[in-house]
Protein backbone atom coordinates (compact mmCIF):
# COMPACT_ATOMS: atom_id res chain seq x y z
CA UNK A 1 0.00 0.00 0.00
CA UNK A 2 1.51 3.26 -1.31
CA UNK A 3 2.48 5.54 2.23
CA UNK A 4 1.61 3.04 4.34
CA UNK A 5 -2.28 2.86 4.33
CA UNK A 6 -3.81 -0.40 5.23
CA UNK A 7 -6.93 -1.67 3.37
CA UNK A 8 -8.82 -0.52 6.74
CA UNK A 9 -7.85 2.68 6.74
CA UNK A 10 -8.33 3.47 2.94
CA UNK A 11 -11.87 2.35 3.79
CA UNK A 12 -12.32 4.45 6.61
CA UNK A 13 -11.23 7.43 4.59
CA UNK A 14 -13.57 6.48 1.69
CA UNK A 15 -16.27 6.43 4.52
CA UNK A 16 -16.23 9.94 5.28
CA UNK A 17 -16.41 10.39 1.53
CA UNK A 18 -19.86 10.67 -0.26
CA UNK A 19 -21.07 11.68 -3.33
CA UNK A 20 -23.26 14.73 -3.24
CA UNK A 21 -26.40 15.07 -5.20
CA UNK A 22 -26.74 17.78 -7.71
CA UNK A 23 -30.17 18.29 -5.26
CA UNK A 24 -28.42 18.55 -1.84
CA UNK A 25 -25.82 20.58 -3.23
CA UNK A 26 -28.16 23.66 -4.41
CA UNK A 27 -30.55 22.75 -1.15
CA UNK A 28 -27.21 24.33 0.87
CA UNK A 29 -26.19 26.50 -2.24
CA UNK A 30 -29.96 28.20 -3.03
CA UNK A 31 -28.80 31.49 -3.17
CA UNK A 32 -26.85 30.48 -6.67
CA UNK A 33 -30.38 30.04 -7.76
CA UNK A 34 -31.95 33.07 -6.97
CA UNK A 35 -33.60 31.65 -3.50
CA UNK A 36 -31.52 34.05 -0.91
CA UNK A 37 -34.68 35.42 1.05
CA UNK A 38 -38.32 35.29 1.08
CA UNK A 39 -39.01 38.44 -0.73
CA UNK A 40 -36.65 37.49 -3.39
CA UNK A 41 -37.65 33.57 -3.48
CA UNK A 42 -41.58 34.07 -4.42
CA UNK A 43 -40.22 36.00 -7.48
CA UNK A 44 -37.98 33.49 -8.61
CA UNK A 45 -40.49 30.99 -8.49
CA UNK A 46 -43.38 32.83 -10.47
CA UNK A 47 -40.32 33.95 -13.14
CA UNK A 48 -39.01 29.95 -13.19
CA UNK A 49 -43.06 29.10 -14.17
CA UNK A 50 -43.70 31.87 -16.42
CA UNK A 51 -40.32 31.56 -18.38
CA UNK A 52 -41.37 27.61 -19.14
CA UNK A 53 -44.94 28.90 -20.11
CA UNK A 54 -43.85 31.08 -22.80
CA UNK A 55 -41.52 28.88 -23.78
CA UNK A 56 -43.84 25.89 -24.36
CA UNK A 57 -46.06 28.52 -26.05
CA UNK A 58 -43.79 29.83 -28.33
CA UNK A 59 -42.23 26.50 -29.17
CA UNK A 60 -45.29 25.02 -30.42
CA UNK A 61 -47.11 28.54 -31.56
CA UNK A 62 -49.50 28.88 -29.26
CA UNK A 63 -50.43 32.82 -28.33
CA UNK A 64 -49.85 32.54 -24.14
CA UNK A 65 -52.37 32.73 -21.60
CA UNK A 66 -51.05 32.81 -17.74
CA UNK A 67 -52.43 33.14 -14.78
CA UNK A 68 -50.77 33.40 -11.69
CA UNK A 69 -52.74 33.14 -8.29
CA UNK A 70 -51.27 34.20 -5.15
CA UNK A 71 -52.10 33.52 -1.78
CA UNK A 72 -50.76 33.88 1.59
CA UNK A 73 -51.52 31.84 4.81
CA UNK A 74 -49.88 31.45 8.19
CA UNK A 75 -46.55 33.85 8.56
CA UNK A 76 -44.38 34.01 5.93
CA UNK A 77 -45.97 31.23 3.78
CA UNK A 78 -47.57 31.63 0.20
CA UNK A 79 -49.79 29.50 -1.80
CA UNK A 80 -48.53 30.12 -5.50
CA UNK A 81 -50.04 29.10 -8.50
CA UNK A 82 -49.26 29.35 -12.08
CA UNK A 83 -51.54 27.99 -15.45
CA UNK A 84 -51.14 28.43 -19.08
CA UNK A 85 -52.63 27.39 -21.85
CA UNK A 86 -49.09 26.15 -24.04
CA UNK A 87 -49.18 22.33 -25.28
CA UNK A 88 -49.12 20.61 -21.92
CA UNK A 89 -46.54 17.37 -20.73
CA UNK A 90 -46.88 14.12 -21.18
CA UNK A 91 -47.78 11.57 -18.48
CA UNK A 92 -43.98 10.05 -18.54
CA UNK A 93 -42.36 13.35 -18.45
CA UNK A 94 -44.03 15.23 -15.48
CA UNK A 95 -42.57 13.96 -12.47
CA UNK A 96 -38.88 14.32 -13.21
CA UNK A 97 -39.28 17.72 -15.06
CA UNK A 98 -40.97 18.69 -11.29
CA UNK A 99 -39.04 16.34 -9.42
CA UNK A 100 -35.93 15.93 -10.85
CA UNK A 101 -32.58 18.91 -10.89
CA UNK A 102 -31.11 19.26 -14.08
CA UNK A 103 -33.64 17.62 -16.55
CA UNK A 104 -35.10 19.84 -19.29
CA UNK A 105 -35.27 19.57 -23.22
CA UNK A 106 -33.73 22.23 -24.19
CA UNK A 107 -29.94 22.02 -22.54
CA UNK A 108 -29.20 19.52 -25.97
CA UNK A 109 -30.12 22.14 -28.53
CA UNK A 110 -28.25 25.25 -29.44
CA UNK A 111 -31.66 27.03 -29.82
CA UNK A 112 -32.72 30.37 -27.74
CA UNK A 113 -35.15 29.99 -25.23
CA UNK A 114 -36.00 31.50 -21.72
CA UNK A 115 -34.42 28.55 -20.30
CA UNK A 116 -31.44 26.35 -20.86
CA UNK A 117 -29.79 24.22 -17.83
CA UNK A 118 -33.05 21.76 -16.60
CA UNK A 119 -32.69 23.55 -13.44
CA UNK A 120 -35.95 26.52 -13.08
CA UNK A 121 -39.08 24.83 -11.91
CA UNK A 122 -37.43 21.72 -10.68
CA UNK A 123 -35.63 24.27 -8.55
CA UNK A 124 -38.68 26.11 -7.02
CA UNK A 125 -40.20 22.89 -6.19
CA UNK A 126 -37.08 22.33 -3.91
CA UNK A 127 -37.51 25.35 -2.50
CA UNK A 128 -41.05 24.49 -1.59
CA UNK A 129 -40.11 21.04 -0.19
CA UNK A 130 -37.05 22.84 1.84
CA UNK A 131 -39.52 25.80 3.13
CA UNK A 132 -42.35 24.03 3.86
CA UNK A 133 -42.03 20.51 3.50
CA UNK A 134 -44.85 20.65 1.12
CA UNK A 135 -44.75 18.59 -2.33
CA UNK A 136 -45.38 20.32 -5.95
CA UNK A 137 -48.54 19.57 -7.24
CA UNK A 138 -48.88 19.18 -10.81
CA UNK A 139 -52.22 19.31 -13.24
CA UNK A 140 -50.96 19.18 -17.61
CA UNK A 141 -53.29 18.28 -20.69
CA UNK A 142 -51.99 17.78 -23.43
CA UNK A 143 -55.16 18.16 -26.73
CA UNK A 144 -57.45 15.59 -26.82
CA UNK A 145 -55.97 13.65 -23.54
CA UNK A 146 -57.14 13.04 -19.95
CA UNK A 147 -55.49 15.87 -17.45
CA UNK A 148 -52.83 13.81 -15.63
CA UNK A 149 -52.33 15.18 -11.56
CA UNK A 150 -48.95 14.32 -10.17
CA UNK A 151 -47.88 15.23 -6.30
CA UNK A 152 -43.87 14.96 -6.63
CA UNK A 153 -41.73 15.46 -4.04
CA UNK A 154 -37.70 15.98 -4.88
CA UNK A 155 -35.81 12.60 -3.13
CA UNK A 156 -32.90 15.14 -3.19
CA UNK A 157 -30.20 12.27 -2.25
CA UNK A 158 -30.92 10.72 -5.01
CA UNK A 159 -32.17 13.69 -7.48
CA UNK A 160 -34.86 11.56 -8.06
CA UNK A 161 -38.42 12.34 -8.35
CA UNK A 162 -40.60 10.69 -5.33
CA UNK A 163 -44.26 10.47 -7.01
CA UNK A 164 -46.86 10.64 -4.33
CA UNK A 165 -49.97 11.06 -6.10
CA UNK A 166 -50.30 9.76 -10.10
CA UNK A 167 -54.21 10.15 -10.84
CA UNK A 168 -56.47 10.74 -14.20
CA UNK A 169 -58.62 13.71 -13.86
CA UNK A 170 -62.09 14.20 -14.81
CA UNK A 171 -62.25 17.66 -16.85
CA UNK A 172 -65.70 17.63 -15.33
CA UNK A 173 -64.74 17.09 -12.10
CA UNK A 174 -64.18 19.84 -8.72
CA UNK A 175 -60.88 18.91 -9.10
CA UNK A 176 -60.28 19.84 -12.12
CA UNK A 177 -57.65 23.21 -12.29
CA UNK A 178 -59.65 25.30 -13.90
CA UNK A 179 -63.37 27.33 -13.66
CA UNK A 180 -64.94 28.98 -16.71
CA UNK A 181 -62.26 31.82 -16.55
CA UNK A 182 -59.23 29.49 -16.58
CA UNK A 183 -60.69 26.66 -18.80
CA UNK A 184 -57.76 25.43 -21.24
CA UNK A 185 -58.14 22.17 -23.77
CA UNK A 186 -54.27 21.96 -23.01
CA UNK A 187 -51.77 23.50 -20.46
CA UNK A 188 -50.03 23.15 -17.13
CA UNK A 189 -50.98 23.85 -13.14
CA UNK A 190 -48.17 24.05 -11.09
CA UNK A 191 -49.14 24.88 -7.30
CA UNK A 192 -46.94 25.56 -4.69
CA UNK A 193 -46.98 26.18 -1.26
CA UNK A 194 -43.28 28.35 -0.71
CA UNK A 195 -42.05 30.43 2.38
CA UNK A 196 -42.03 33.85 0.88
CA UNK A 197 -42.90 37.03 1.18
CA UNK A 198 -45.04 39.35 -1.01
CA UNK A 199 -44.28 42.66 -1.56
CA UNK A 200 -45.45 45.57 -4.19
CA UNK A 201 -42.28 47.64 -4.65
CA UNK A 202 -39.31 47.91 -7.75
CA UNK A 203 -38.16 44.31 -6.70
CA UNK A 204 -41.83 42.28 -6.91
CA UNK A 205 -43.99 39.91 -8.90
CA UNK A 206 -45.98 42.95 -10.47
CA UNK A 207 -42.89 44.65 -11.47
CA UNK A 208 -41.58 41.15 -13.20
CA UNK A 209 -45.07 40.63 -14.83
CA UNK A 210 -44.71 44.17 -16.28
CA UNK A 211 -41.92 43.66 -17.77
CA UNK A 212 -42.18 40.84 -18.99
CA UNK A 213 -45.73 42.33 -20.47
CA UNK A 214 -43.40 44.84 -22.34
CA UNK A 215 -41.04 42.37 -24.26
CA UNK A 216 -43.67 39.53 -25.05
CA UNK A 217 -46.56 42.17 -25.78
CA UNK A 218 -48.24 38.81 -28.18
CA UNK A 219 -49.26 37.24 -24.18
CA UNK A 220 -52.00 37.44 -22.49
CA UNK A 221 -51.09 38.00 -18.17
CA UNK A 222 -53.16 37.91 -15.48
CA UNK A 223 -51.94 38.28 -11.43
CA UNK A 224 -54.56 37.91 -8.62
CA UNK A 225 -52.41 38.93 -5.72
CA UNK A 226 -53.22 37.90 -2.04
CA UNK A 227 -55.30 40.82 -1.27
CA UNK A 228 -57.93 39.58 -4.36
CA UNK A 229 -56.44 42.49 -6.30
CA UNK A 230 -56.74 41.52 -10.03
CA UNK A 231 -54.16 42.70 -12.62
CA UNK A 232 -54.59 41.90 -16.24
CA UNK A 233 -51.28 42.67 -18.56
CA UNK A 234 -53.18 42.76 -21.73
CA UNK A 235 -52.47 41.32 -25.58
CA UNK A 236 -51.67 43.81 -27.85
CA UNK A 237 -50.59 41.68 -30.76
CA UNK A 238 -51.48 38.96 -32.23
CA UNK A 239 -48.38 37.90 -34.06
CA UNK A 240 -45.43 35.76 -31.97
CA UNK A 241 -41.85 36.56 -33.01
CA UNK A 242 -40.75 34.13 -35.77
CA UNK A 243 -39.35 30.54 -34.14
CA UNK A 244 -35.95 30.37 -33.75
CA UNK A 245 -34.13 27.68 -35.08
CA UNK A 246 -31.81 25.10 -33.99
CA UNK A 247 -28.29 25.39 -34.62
CA UNK A 248 -24.78 23.59 -34.92
CA UNK A 249 -22.32 25.00 -33.38
CA UNK A 250 -19.42 27.34 -35.32
CA UNK A 251 -15.96 25.84 -34.95
CA UNK A 252 -14.41 29.28 -34.37
CA UNK A 253 -16.80 29.24 -30.54
CA UNK A 254 -16.35 25.37 -29.70
CA UNK A 255 -14.18 24.48 -26.81
CA UNK A 256 -11.60 21.49 -27.12
CA UNK A 257 -13.21 19.10 -24.97
CA UNK A 258 -16.89 19.35 -26.48
CA UNK A 259 -15.47 18.74 -29.67
CA UNK A 260 -13.16 15.56 -28.08
CA UNK A 261 -16.95 14.08 -27.13
CA UNK A 262 -18.30 14.94 -30.69
CA UNK A 263 -15.87 13.24 -32.13
CA UNK A 264 -15.81 10.11 -30.00
CA UNK A 265 -19.76 9.99 -30.50
CA UNK A 266 -19.55 11.07 -33.95
CA UNK A 267 -20.63 8.41 -36.74
CA UNK A 268 -19.55 10.38 -39.48
CA UNK A 269 -16.97 8.16 -41.88
CA UNK A 270 -14.06 10.86 -42.27
CA UNK A 271 -12.49 13.88 -40.76
CA UNK A 272 -13.88 15.77 -43.92
CA UNK A 273 -17.62 14.72 -43.30
CA UNK A 274 -17.43 14.96 -39.47
CA UNK A 275 -16.23 19.31 -40.29
CA UNK A 276 -19.07 19.67 -42.47
CA UNK A 277 -21.82 18.01 -41.03
CA UNK A 278 -21.87 18.45 -37.13
CA UNK A 279 -20.79 22.22 -37.53
CA UNK A 280 -22.18 24.88 -39.09
CA UNK A 281 -20.57 26.97 -42.55
CA UNK A 282 -18.31 24.14 -43.08
CA UNK A 283 -18.39 22.75 -46.71
CA UNK A 284 -16.71 20.68 -48.73
CA UNK A 285 -13.47 23.09 -49.40
CA UNK A 286 -13.43 24.87 -45.61
CA UNK A 287 -13.18 21.07 -44.65
CA UNK A 288 -10.36 20.10 -46.90
CA UNK A 289 -8.47 23.23 -46.09
CA UNK A 290 -8.80 22.90 -42.34
CA UNK A 291 -7.40 19.77 -42.36
CA UNK A 292 -4.62 20.60 -45.09
CA UNK A 293 -3.42 23.22 -42.26
CA UNK A 294 -3.68 20.51 -39.16
CA UNK A 295 -1.84 18.53 -41.65
CA UNK A 296 -4.27 15.51 -40.95
CA UNK A 297 -5.78 13.24 -43.51
CA UNK A 298 -9.60 14.56 -44.05
CA UNK A 299 -10.37 10.66 -44.55
CA UNK A 300 -9.19 9.01 -41.49
CA UNK A 301 -12.37 8.19 -39.17
CA UNK A 302 -12.91 10.90 -36.37
CA UNK A 303 -12.72 8.68 -33.64
CA UNK A 304 -9.06 7.92 -34.70
CA UNK A 305 -7.51 11.47 -33.72
CA UNK A 306 -5.91 12.13 -31.16
CA UNK A 307 -6.71 15.31 -28.54
CA UNK A 308 -3.70 17.02 -29.87
CA UNK A 309 -5.09 16.25 -33.50
CA UNK A 310 -8.20 17.29 -32.43
CA UNK A 311 -6.46 20.50 -30.98
CA UNK A 312 -4.68 21.08 -34.17
CA UNK A 313 -7.68 21.25 -36.42
CA UNK A 314 -9.33 23.77 -33.63
CA UNK A 315 -6.39 25.92 -34.48
CA UNK A 316 -5.96 25.10 -37.99
CA UNK A 317 -9.77 26.21 -37.98
CA UNK A 318 -9.38 29.80 -36.86
CA UNK A 319 -6.93 30.22 -39.85
CA UNK A 320 -9.52 29.19 -42.21
CA UNK A 321 -12.22 31.68 -43.21
CA UNK A 322 -15.55 30.55 -42.31
CA UNK A 323 -19.19 32.18 -43.43
CA UNK A 324 -20.72 33.35 -39.92
CA UNK A 325 -23.08 31.26 -38.44
CA UNK A 326 -26.86 31.61 -39.87
CA UNK A 327 -28.91 33.87 -37.72
CA UNK A 328 -32.02 32.62 -37.72
CA UNK A 329 -31.77 30.63 -34.66
CA UNK A 330 -32.18 33.59 -32.72
CA UNK A 331 -35.52 35.65 -32.09
CA UNK A 332 -35.90 39.21 -31.19
CA UNK A 333 -39.15 40.76 -31.09
CA UNK A 334 -38.87 43.51 -33.64
CA UNK A 335 -39.23 47.27 -33.29
CA UNK A 336 -42.98 47.43 -33.95
CA UNK A 337 -43.06 44.67 -30.88
CA UNK A 338 -40.70 46.61 -28.77
CA UNK A 339 -42.68 49.86 -29.49
CA UNK A 340 -46.43 48.32 -28.55
CA UNK A 341 -44.82 46.65 -25.30
CA UNK A 342 -43.91 50.20 -24.08
CA UNK A 343 -46.95 51.52 -25.14
CA UNK A 344 -49.41 49.61 -23.62
CA UNK A 345 -47.61 49.32 -20.17
CA UNK A 346 -45.57 52.39 -19.98
CA UNK A 347 -48.30 55.42 -21.88
CA UNK A 348 -45.31 57.29 -22.81
CA UNK A 349 -45.42 60.85 -25.01
CA UNK A 350 -43.00 59.36 -27.05
CA UNK A 351 -41.11 55.86 -27.73
CA UNK A 352 -38.56 54.88 -30.26
CA UNK A 353 -36.96 51.78 -30.79
CA UNK A 354 -34.41 49.81 -32.79
CA UNK A 355 -33.62 46.28 -33.52
CA UNK A 356 -29.62 46.06 -34.63
CA UNK A 357 -28.68 43.51 -37.01
CA UNK A 358 -27.42 39.86 -35.68
CA UNK A 359 -23.45 39.92 -35.56
CA UNK A 360 -21.67 36.85 -34.12
CA UNK A 361 -18.53 37.29 -31.01
CA UNK A 362 -16.89 33.72 -31.11
CA UNK A 363 -19.34 31.25 -33.38
CA UNK A 364 -22.41 32.55 -31.17
CA UNK A 365 -24.43 34.65 -33.09
CA UNK A 366 -26.57 38.01 -31.19
CA UNK A 367 -28.75 40.41 -31.49
CA UNK A 368 -29.28 43.76 -29.48
CA UNK A 369 -33.02 45.40 -29.46
CA UNK A 370 -33.22 48.92 -27.55
CA UNK A 371 -36.54 50.85 -26.87
CA UNK A 372 -36.91 54.04 -25.39
CA UNK A 373 -40.21 55.38 -24.09
CA UNK A 374 -40.38 58.64 -22.25
CA UNK A 375 -42.57 61.04 -20.77
CA UNK A 376 -46.38 60.97 -20.22
CA UNK A 377 -46.97 58.49 -17.35
CA UNK A 378 -43.78 57.97 -17.18
CA UNK A 379 -43.85 61.32 -15.50
CA UNK A 380 -45.58 60.60 -12.72
CA UNK A 381 -43.67 57.32 -12.15
CA UNK A 382 -40.89 58.90 -11.28
CA UNK A 383 -37.72 58.99 -12.80
CA UNK A 384 -35.40 56.88 -14.39
CA UNK A 385 -35.72 53.23 -15.20
CA UNK A 386 -33.71 50.51 -16.89
CA UNK A 387 -35.60 47.46 -18.76
CA UNK A 388 -33.04 44.89 -19.08
CA UNK A 389 -33.96 41.43 -20.91
CA UNK A 390 -32.10 38.18 -22.22
CA UNK A 391 -33.86 36.43 -24.30
CA UNK A 392 -37.01 38.30 -23.55
CA UNK A 393 -36.43 37.80 -19.50
CA UNK A 394 -36.65 40.72 -17.61
CA UNK A 395 -33.12 40.88 -15.36
CA UNK A 396 -34.23 42.82 -11.91
CA UNK A 397 -31.23 41.96 -9.99
CA UNK A 398 -27.32 43.42 -10.48
CA UNK A 399 -27.96 46.42 -11.78
CA UNK A 400 -24.57 47.27 -12.03
CA UNK A 401 -22.82 44.27 -12.96
CA UNK A 402 -24.69 44.21 -15.97
CA UNK A 403 -23.26 45.04 -19.73
CA UNK A 404 -26.07 46.43 -20.15
CA UNK A 405 -25.93 49.24 -17.62
CA UNK A 406 -22.50 50.01 -18.92
CA UNK A 407 -23.61 50.23 -22.50
CA UNK A 408 -26.36 52.91 -21.66
CA UNK A 409 -23.58 54.72 -18.86
CA UNK A 410 -21.17 54.87 -22.06
CA UNK A 411 -23.58 57.31 -24.28
CA UNK A 412 -23.63 60.36 -23.93
CA UNK A 413 -26.95 61.49 -22.75
CA UNK A 414 -26.51 65.05 -22.47
CA UNK A 415 -25.96 65.20 -26.47
CA UNK A 416 -29.20 64.21 -26.44
CA UNK A 417 -30.78 66.52 -24.87
CA UNK A 418 -31.46 64.07 -21.64
CA UNK A 419 -29.90 65.46 -18.26
CA UNK A 420 -27.32 63.20 -16.50
CA UNK A 421 -27.02 62.26 -13.02
CA UNK A 422 -23.41 61.42 -13.02
CA UNK A 423 -22.89 58.71 -15.95
CA UNK A 424 -26.93 57.92 -16.16
CA UNK A 425 -29.82 59.58 -17.85
CA UNK A 426 -32.34 61.20 -15.94
CA UNK A 427 -36.31 60.50 -16.39
CA UNK A 428 -38.50 60.95 -16.97
CA UNK A 429 -37.28 58.32 -19.37
CA UNK A 430 -37.10 54.16 -19.63
CA UNK A 431 -34.09 52.85 -21.55
CA UNK A 432 -34.83 48.86 -22.93
CA UNK A 433 -32.13 46.45 -23.26
CA UNK A 434 -32.37 43.30 -25.05
CA UNK A 435 -29.99 40.60 -25.78
CA UNK A 436 -31.05 38.04 -27.82
CA UNK A 437 -28.49 34.71 -28.22
CA UNK A 438 -28.32 31.06 -28.17
CA UNK A 439 -25.74 31.79 -25.63
CA UNK A 440 -25.88 34.40 -23.12
CA UNK A 441 -23.38 34.80 -21.33
CA UNK A 442 -24.71 35.63 -17.79
CA UNK A 443 -22.55 36.30 -14.93
CA UNK A 444 -23.70 33.30 -12.79
CA UNK A 445 -26.05 30.62 -12.29
CA UNK A 446 -28.91 32.45 -11.02
CA UNK A 447 -28.80 34.50 -14.38
CA UNK A 448 -29.22 38.00 -13.13
CA UNK A 449 -26.43 39.89 -14.99
CA UNK A 450 -24.89 39.61 -18.48
CA UNK A 451 -21.35 39.59 -18.37
CA UNK A 452 -19.14 42.57 -19.93
CA UNK A 453 -17.82 41.27 -23.22
CA UNK A 454 -16.74 44.35 -25.15
CA UNK A 455 -18.26 43.23 -28.82
CA UNK A 456 -21.82 42.94 -26.77
CA UNK A 457 -21.38 46.44 -24.95
CA UNK A 458 -20.58 48.01 -28.51
CA UNK A 459 -23.77 46.64 -30.05
CA UNK A 460 -25.60 48.20 -27.06
CA UNK A 461 -24.02 51.23 -27.23
CA UNK A 462 -24.32 51.63 -30.84
CA UNK A 463 -27.96 50.96 -30.71
CA UNK A 464 -28.52 53.15 -27.59
CA UNK A 465 -26.64 56.24 -29.64
CA UNK A 466 -29.46 55.90 -32.57
CA UNK A 467 -32.36 55.62 -30.28
CA UNK A 468 -30.87 58.55 -28.44
CA UNK A 469 -30.45 60.50 -31.87
CA UNK A 470 -34.18 60.33 -32.36
CA UNK A 471 -35.33 60.79 -28.33
CA UNK A 472 -32.47 63.90 -28.86
CA UNK A 473 -34.43 65.17 -31.98
CA UNK A 474 -37.96 64.73 -30.19
CA UNK A 475 -37.05 66.82 -27.52
CA UNK A 476 -35.47 69.47 -29.02
CA UNK A 477 -38.40 69.99 -31.18
CA UNK A 478 -40.62 69.63 -28.32
CA UNK A 479 -38.16 72.39 -26.23
CA UNK A 480 -37.79 74.92 -29.76
CA UNK A 481 -41.96 74.44 -29.44
CA UNK A 482 -42.28 75.50 -26.00
CA UNK A 483 -40.10 78.41 -26.07
CA UNK A 484 -42.08 80.39 -29.04
CA UNK A 485 -45.23 79.09 -27.30
CA UNK A 486 -44.23 81.08 -24.50
CA UNK A 487 -42.74 83.88 -26.51
CA UNK A 488 -46.33 84.05 -28.01
CA UNK A 489 -47.92 84.10 -25.01
CA UNK A 490 -46.25 86.75 -23.61
CA UNK A 491 -46.87 88.88 -27.07
CA UNK A 492 -50.34 88.32 -27.33
CA UNK A 493 -50.44 89.67 -23.67
CA UNK A 494 -49.37 92.63 -25.28
CA UNK A 495 -51.69 93.25 -27.46
CA UNK A 496 -54.53 93.53 -24.81
CA UNK A 497 -52.34 96.41 -23.73
CA UNK A 498 -51.11 97.90 -27.00
CA UNK A 499 -54.79 98.44 -28.47
CA UNK A 500 -56.06 101.03 -26.16
CA UNK A 501 -52.78 102.47 -25.93
CA UNK A 502 -52.50 103.03 -29.93
CA UNK A 503 -56.41 103.67 -30.68
CA UNK A 504 -55.95 106.77 -28.20
CA UNK A 505 -52.66 107.91 -29.55
CA UNK A 506 -54.09 107.35 -33.08
CA UNK A 507 -57.31 109.18 -31.43
CA UNK A 508 -59.70 107.06 -33.64
CA UNK A 509 -60.20 103.24 -34.27
CA UNK A 510 -61.65 100.20 -33.78
CA UNK A 511 -59.98 99.29 -29.77
CA UNK A 512 -60.79 95.27 -30.54
CA UNK A 513 -59.92 95.47 -34.57
CA UNK A 514 -56.71 96.80 -33.17
CA UNK A 515 -56.56 94.05 -30.59
CA UNK A 516 -57.28 91.36 -33.19
CA UNK A 517 -54.76 92.45 -35.77
CA UNK A 518 -51.73 92.61 -33.47
CA UNK A 519 -52.69 89.33 -32.37
CA UNK A 520 -52.54 88.29 -36.41
CA UNK A 521 -49.33 89.61 -36.47
CA UNK A 522 -47.79 87.31 -33.40
CA UNK A 523 -49.53 84.58 -35.28
CA UNK A 524 -48.15 85.09 -38.23
CA UNK A 525 -44.98 85.40 -36.93
CA UNK A 526 -44.55 81.99 -35.08
CA UNK A 527 -46.47 80.46 -37.44
CA UNK A 528 -45.65 81.73 -40.87
CA UNK A 529 -47.10 79.44 -42.86
CA UNK A 530 -50.97 80.55 -41.42
CA UNK A 531 -50.11 83.86 -43.71
N1 LIG B 1 -45.41 24.82 -18.43
C1 LIG B 1 -44.73 23.95 -19.16
N2 LIG B 1 -45.24 23.46 -20.31
C2 LIG B 1 -44.55 22.59 -21.08
N3 LIG B 1 -43.31 22.12 -20.77
C3 LIG B 1 -42.75 22.54 -19.63
C4 LIG B 1 -43.42 23.47 -18.77
N4 LIG B 1 -42.62 23.69 -17.71
C5 LIG B 1 -41.51 22.96 -17.91
N5 LIG B 1 -41.56 22.26 -19.06
C6 LIG B 1 -40.54 21.32 -19.57
O1 LIG B 1 -39.73 21.01 -18.47
C7 LIG B 1 -38.37 21.20 -18.74
C8 LIG B 1 -37.63 21.61 -17.49
O2 LIG B 1 -37.98 22.90 -17.06
P1 LIG B 1 -36.96 23.76 -16.24
O3 LIG B 1 -36.60 22.98 -15.01
O4 LIG B 1 -37.53 25.11 -15.99
O5 LIG B 1 -35.69 23.82 -17.15
P2 LIG B 1 -35.39 24.65 -18.52
O6 LIG B 1 -36.51 25.63 -18.71
O7 LIG B 1 -34.10 25.34 -18.21
O8 LIG B 1 -35.26 23.64 -19.60
C9 LIG B 1 -38.34 22.22 -19.86
O9 LIG B 1 -37.19 22.06 -20.65
C10 LIG B 1 -39.62 21.91 -20.62
O10 LIG B 1 -39.37 20.91 -21.59
MG1 LIG C 1 -37.19 26.90 -17.21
Amino acid sequence: MPNGLDEQSMEETGGDHREISVAEFFEKNKHLLGFENAQKSIITVVKEAVDNSLDACEEDEILPEIQVLIDEYDDKKCRVEIRDNAIGLDRETIPKVFGKLLYGSKFHKLQQSRGQQGIGISASAMYAQLTTGEPVTVYSKQEGEPCHKFVVRIDTEKNEPEIIEDEVIDSDSDEFPGDQDYYFDHGTTIEMQIEAKYTKGHHSIRNYLKHTAIMNPYARVVLREPDGNKIEYPRVSKELPEKPKEIKPHLHGVELGVVLRMVDNSDARTVSSFLQNEFTRVGRTSAENICEEAEIDEGRRPNTLSKDEVEQLLKAAENVKLQSPPTDCLSPIGEDLVLKGLKKELNPEFSTAITRKPTVYKGNPFQVEVGIAYGGDIEDEGSYEELRYANKVPLLYKKSACVTTKAIEEVSWNRYNVSQTGNRPQGPVYILVHIASVWVPFTSEGKEAIANYDPIRKEMKLALQEAGRKLGRYIGRKERKEIQEKKKRKLTSYAKEMAPAIAELAEEGDVDDLENRIQKMVEADYNPEQL
